[in-house]
């Protein structure tokens, strides 16, 4: 069978305003065409984020009721301890509220002032949180990371040599860990292969650095590697992802991602003296090391929800339709970052609106354009969210490439929501001409991409 259905079904519905134009325009103008500054109400498919957005399970729901709230001590959170040791295999295992939580912690613990962190691509939470203790986040991507049109099985992993170079420039004693983010969230969902999880796992041997992944998409990057890598087609997405973080020294985790839930986190490690370090500083900031931050309900649900992620049949699902969705657009000229990646698709603005400046943010004009066309939420990934100040005059310069990411919430969307943000893209991309550019009227120090706000330059 071609079709692609839902490997699940509805018992609960949540309704859907509908919004017109006119209101839409309304509400761009009182957000200050910063889409985080929308009411959700206002949005008729919010493609924002995959994180924490997820439609938990009946299985979820009914874990939640056996939710154990003890202060010290609770049952849930054995629960959520025995699973995350089952998949990730790791000794020690920290809750967190969030993925970023556990990234502070770690880097807090392991990094200081001068400190170099090379990763295949630092997620923004997690540059900024190595950035803070005034370390050096490097992104070592492979070089077709950074051409959206060049296709690769694997376009998420590190640039090996690249890496021993640095070792060799800064010296190890530097580098308190190297990361790997699976899969690369930044520029495509792109999936890291085995064969480069152990490349970098022997090159941090040689050195004696210890290897952490990012791990937000684990079961995602899992999955491509049985589709992709030759010798993994017979394993299960459990086993692969066994041996990923068995190449590992420890993670960091948002569980808001391939945990299917709500919220939640956690940072593990086989290193127990750093887990007694990291421990206390999560009672100071995050809760007691049985909670972390979390109620006792919401490790229930992580705990089921890092089993169900592993279901293959959803897994295949879900690839089948946000594939579909980079296809129909491709397929008619928009140009995408290829091939599509595990949670998202990402539409090569700068190339799609190329009469507009990079410093006019044509990737924040073509979110707008899709919100305004059909209340689709998407998010600017470029040179909003990544400017950086030239070294010398301070001007902003362009990020390497103006993305709109479309991340696909788990279980929420149904197919006919897929041909609707396909239809609307469409409409869009055929009046790309008329589009303008933005300029910045107001921007905070950090992460400005959250509060910014934009006003519209004359096309
Ligand atoms: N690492 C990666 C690769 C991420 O994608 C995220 C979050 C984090 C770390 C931080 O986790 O949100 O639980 O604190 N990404 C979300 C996104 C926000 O939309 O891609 P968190």
């Amino acid at each position: 069978m071609k079709t692609i259905i839902e490997p699940f079904r509805v018992k609960v519905v949540e309704p859907v305003k509908m919004t017109t134009r006119p209101e839409r325009e309304a509400y761009l103008n009182e957000a200050f065409y910063n889409l985080f500054l929308l009411k959700a109400e206002n949005v008729i498919i919010d493609l924002l984020t995959d994180s924490g957005t997820a439609a938990m399970s009946a299985g979820q729901w009914s874990a939640l009721m056996r939710g154990d709230e003890s202060y010290a001590g609770s049952t849930s959170f054995y629960t959520f301890e025995a699973v995350v040791r089952d998949i990730f295999g790791f000794k020690q295992v920290i809750p967190t509220h969030q993925g970023r939580a556990a990234e502070r912690i770690l880097f807090s613990i392991m990094c200081k002032k001068g400190s170099i962190v090379p990763n295949n691509t630092h997620f923004d939470t997690t540059r900024a949180n190595v950035e803070y203790l005034g370390a050096e986040a490097i992104d070592l991507p492979i070089p077709e990371f950074y051409q959206p049109a060049v296709t690769h099985p694997f376009k998420g992993n590190m640039d090996t040599e690249a890496l021993s170079q640095l070792i060799k420039r800064v010296g190890p004693e530097r580098i308190p860990l190297v990361m790997l983010t699976v899969t690369n969230n930044s520029g495509g969902g792109q999936p890291v292969s085995m064969e480069n999880i152990r490349e970098v796992r022997s090159i941090c041997s040689r050195y004696g650095l210890p290897l952490y992944l990012d791990a937000c998409r684990f079961a995602e990057n899992a999955y491509f590697i049985k589709l992709r890598e030759p010798g993994y087609a017979d394993k299960s997405v459990k086993e692969i992802a066994g041996e990923m973080f068995g190449l590992a020294d420890g993670c960091t985790m948002s569980a808001k991602k391939d945990g299917l839930a709500n919220i939640g986190g956690f940072l593990c490690t086989n290193d127990e003296s750093l887990a007694r370090q990291e421990k206390d500083l999560l009672i100071l900031t995050e809760g007691f090391p049985t909670y972390g931050g979390l109620a006792g309900r919401d490790l229930e649900a992580i705990a089921v929800g890092l089993e169900e992620i592993l279901h293959e049949d959803y897994l295949q699902y879900r690839f089948a339709s946000i594939r579909y969705l980079g296809e129909h657009i491709a397929n008619a000229g928009v140009p995408i970052v290829q091939p599509p990646g595990g949670h998202a698709i990402y539409i090569d603005a700068r190339s799609m609106l190329p009469h507009i400046p990079a410093l006019q943010y044509p990737g924040q004009a073509l979110a707008i354009e899709l919100y305004r066309e059909a209340g689709i939420r998407s998010c600017e990934i470029g040179t909003v969210m990544h400017a950086e100040k030239h070294p010398d005059t301070g001007e902003e310069m362009p990020s390497a490439m103006d993305l709109v990411r479309l991340a696909i919430p788990h279980r929420v969307y149904m197919q006919s929501h897929i041909d609707y943000v396909v239809e609307a893209i469409l409409e869009v991309y055929d009046r790309r001409q008329s589009i303008g550019g933005y300029r910045i009227t107001k921007q905070p120090q950090f992460l400005r991409h959250f509060t910014a706000q934009f006003e519209p330059l004359e096309n």
